[in-house]
């Protein structure tokens, strides 16, 4: 190695070097004056950014300050919920019951099985509602409230009783 050969190299290198420090800057320019008309506008000030920055800084509490108007602090009250709709017999029944009752799973009384419905028609349609809504411990097994489905209203529950006990009479 002679010192004139490091020189050149060295002398190479740094050309290689300054060659693409330019070719970095003009590709920078070049971002700029592709960018100056829409980064502002398609970026900087889009609504959906603007959010997502306002989400991102906003404080993780808020304190509540005696004497003042701490209304904006309140937390948002659940929507009510909407009173259960009524639905039809047949609809509840196979959204609901038809797991256990459909084929007498756990001692379920197996839909349109008259020996099993038998005596609990028996009992009268005010009891099977009472039993179907509340739910029910018997011999057979454990029969729960609304079949499971509490988002049920009541009305519903006695229209898939009634489907029921149609289907045994
Ligand atoms: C997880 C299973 C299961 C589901 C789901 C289910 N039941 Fe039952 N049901 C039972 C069992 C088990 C019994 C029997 C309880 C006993 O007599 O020991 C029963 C009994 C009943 C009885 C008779 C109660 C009595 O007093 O003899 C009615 C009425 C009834 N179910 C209605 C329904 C309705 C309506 C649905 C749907 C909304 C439903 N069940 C969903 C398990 C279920």
């Amino acid at each position: 190695m002679s010192a004139a050969h490091d020189k050149k190299f060295f002398n190479t290198f740094m050309l290689v070097l300054g060659v693409l420090i330019l070719i970095a800057l003009g590709l920078w320019a070049l971002a700029r004056v592709v960018a100056v008309d829409t980064q502002e506008a398609n970026v900087h000030a889009d609504p959906a950014m603007q959010a997502a920055v306002n989400d991102r800084i906003a404080p993780v509490a808020k304190v509540a300050v005696s004497g003042q108007d701490n209304s904006a602090l309140a937390p948002a009250k659940p929507q009510a919920a909407a009173p259960a709709a009524e639905i039809g017999g047949e609809e509840v029944y196979n959204m609901a019951c038809v797991a256990c009752h459909g084929a007498g799973v756990a001692g379920a009384p197996k839909y349109g099985d008259k020996g099993a419905w038998g005596p609990r028609l028996a009992k009268g349609g005010d009891t099977l509602h009472k039993h179907a809504i509340e739910g029910f411990q018997g011999q057979a097994g454990f029969m729960p409230p609304k079949g499971g489905r509490v988002d049920l209203s009541d009305k519903s529950i006695m229209n898939a009783v009634d489907y029921m006990m149609a289907a045994a009479k």
